[in-house]
C-alpha cells in the first residue's frame, strides 16, 4: 500500500513540473500521462532510461536543465579517477528545502538529486568536449533516499538503468598531452550504501551546508538558490568549506578534502566508524582525526607506521600511505575508485608536514 501511494506521487510531481518525458513524450507539451489515466505511470519509477524523467531539454547529453532542475556545485568534490561531474537538485512543484546548520537538509518527498560523471576528451581543456559515462540519482521515496545508476550509450543519446555496475575503459588525453586508456568502475547500486549510508540510513553527502556555501560565478551559491529554501539562508552565518585546491589556509583545505573524501565513512555510524578515525571537518579532537592515533588494526594497512598522522612526517603517517596505495586491502577510500588522487595526497602530506612534532 505504502509503495503504491508513493509511486503515484513522484510521477504526479514530475507531471506538475511539466516533465513531458515522464509522461511518455519528449517534446515538452503536456499530455495525459498514460493510457490508464496515469495512476499506473508511477509503477515505472525508477524509469528504465534517463530521458523518461524529462530533467533536461534539447539534446540529453547537453543536460540543459528544465524548470525546477537546479545545477549546483560543491566546495570539495569526491575524487573519482579524473571524472568531471555535473550536479542538479530537482524539487517537486512548490516543494521547498528546510536548510540546516550542517547536514541532512529537509527535502520534500519526490525530490531527486542528479550526479553525472563524464570524462573530458582532453584534460587540458576543461570547457572542451567530454564523454558522459554514468548518471546517478538519489530519489526521496517513502523509505528514504533510493539509489539508481544510468549508464550512457556509445552514441551519447540516452542512459539506461543498470543495477549490476561494470568495469569499463575510458580514453582521454592527459594533462601532459599523452593519450591514456584508463580503467573505470561503474559501481553497482549496493555499493552506494557503502558511502551514503550511516546507521543503515541513506544520506546526502555533498548537498550539505558547508559544501554548498561557496561562490559560483562570483555569487554565493546559497543566495543564488535562495528560492529553493523555506527561508532564505544567510551565508555569512553558516559554515563553509575551503576549496581544497584554492588559496585558503592549508589546514582548512586539507580538512575539507578529508571530510569530502573520507568523512562519510570515517564518522560514528559510518562504514569506517569502528576504526575510531573521525575525518569530519568539524571534529575538534586531534587524536580523533588521526594525530598520534594508533590504528585500530595492525597489519599491512599500517605500512609499518605507528600513527594515522605522525606530525611533521607525512612519510611516516598511515593516512597518506593508504591514500597512495592501489592494493585493494590497503587503499583508501575503499571503493569504487581505482586511482590514487595525487593532488589530494600532496595536500594532506603538506598539512602533516606543517604540524609541529608532538607525539610522546
Ligand atoms: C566512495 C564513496 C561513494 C560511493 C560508493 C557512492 N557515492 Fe554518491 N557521493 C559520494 C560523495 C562524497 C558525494 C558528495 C561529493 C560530490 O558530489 O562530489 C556523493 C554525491 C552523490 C550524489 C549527489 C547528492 C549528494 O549526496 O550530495 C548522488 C545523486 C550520488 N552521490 C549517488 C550515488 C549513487 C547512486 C551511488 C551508487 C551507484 C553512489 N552515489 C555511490 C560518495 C559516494
Ligand atoms: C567506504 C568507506 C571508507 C572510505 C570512503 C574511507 N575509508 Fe578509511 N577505513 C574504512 C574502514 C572500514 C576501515 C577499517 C578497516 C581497515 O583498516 O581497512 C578504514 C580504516 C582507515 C584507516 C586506519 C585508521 C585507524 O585508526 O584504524 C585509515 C588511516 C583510513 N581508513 C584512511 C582513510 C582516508 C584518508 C580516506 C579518504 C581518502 C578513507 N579512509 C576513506 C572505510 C573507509
Amino acid at each position: 500500500v505504502r509503495t503504491t501511494r508513493f509511486l503515484r506521487r513522484i510521477p504526479d510531481a514530475l507531471a506538475a513540473l511539466g516533465f513531458a518525458a515522464a509522461m511518455g513524450c519528449g517534446s515538452g507539451e503536456t499530455v495525459d500521462p498514460k493510457p490508464d489515466g496515469g495512476n499506473d505511470a508511477g509503477g515505472k519509477i525508477p524509469y528504465e532510461t534517463l530521458s523518461e524523467y524529462g530533467f533536461f531539454s534539447g539534446d540529453l547529453k547537453d543536460q540543459r536543465p528544465t524548470a525546477n532542475v537546479h545545477r549546483y556545485e560543491v566546495a570539495a568534490a569526491l575524487w573519482a579517477d579524473h571524472a568531471e561531474k555535473d550536479r542538479f537538485i530537482v524539487l517537486p512543484e512548490g516543494g521547498k528545502i528546510g536548510i540546516t546548520d550542517r547536514e541532512d537538509w529537509a527535502f520534500p518527498a519526490g525530490s531527486i538529486i542528479i550526479k553525472t560523471f563524464r570524462f573530458l576528451d582532453d584534460l587540458r581543456e576543461p570547457e572542451g568536449p567530454s564523454r558522459l559515462i554514468e548518471t546517478r540519482l538519489l530519489i526521496l521515496e517513502d523509505e528514504g533516499w533510493t539509489s539508481h545508476t544510468y549508464v550512457w550509450d556509445d552514441a551519447q543519446e540516452n542512459a539506461v538503468r543498470t543495477v549490476a555496475g561494470k568495469p569499463i575503459t575510458v580514453s582521454y588525453v592527459d594533462a601532459a598531452g599523452d593519450p591514456v586508456e584508463q580503467p573505470y568502475n561503474i559501481p553497482n547500486t549496493n555499493q552506494c550504501k557503502g558511502c551514503h549510508a550511516r546507521d543503515d540510513e541513506v544520506h546526502l553527502l555533498g548537498v550539505a551546508t558547508p559544501q554548498m556555501n561557496r561562490s559560483v560565478g562570483g555569487k554565493n551559491q546559497l543566495s543564488a538558490l535562495a528560492d529553493l529554501f523555506t527561508k532564505a539562508p544567510n551565508p555569512n552565518d553558516l559554515e563553509a568549506f575551503e576549496d581544497p585546491f584554492g588559496n585558503g589556509p592549508l589546514e582548512q583545505r586539507a580538512r575539507a578534502y578529508l571530510a569530502a573524501n573520507c568523512g562519510h565513512c570515517h564518522r560514528p555510524g559510518g562504514g569506517g566508524g569502528d576504526s575510531g578515525l573521525v575525518l569530519l571537518a568539524w571534529e575538534t579532537d586531534p587524536s580523533k582525526y588521526g594525530v598520534c592515533k594508533s590504528p585500530a588494526a595492525a597489519g599491512a594497512g599500517t605500512g609499518g607506521h605507528e600513527h594515522d598522522i605522525e606530525p611533521g612526517r607525512p612519510e611516516d603517517s598511515i593516512i597518506p600511505f593508504r591514500m597512495a596505495s592501489t592494493d585493494p586491502d590497503i587503499k583508501m577510500p575503499e571503493l569504487p575508485n581505482l586511482l590514487p588522487d595525487e593532488r589530494g595526497i600532496d595536500l594532506v602530506s603538506e598539512w602533516i608536514a606543517s604540524m609541529p612534532p608532538v607525539c610522546p
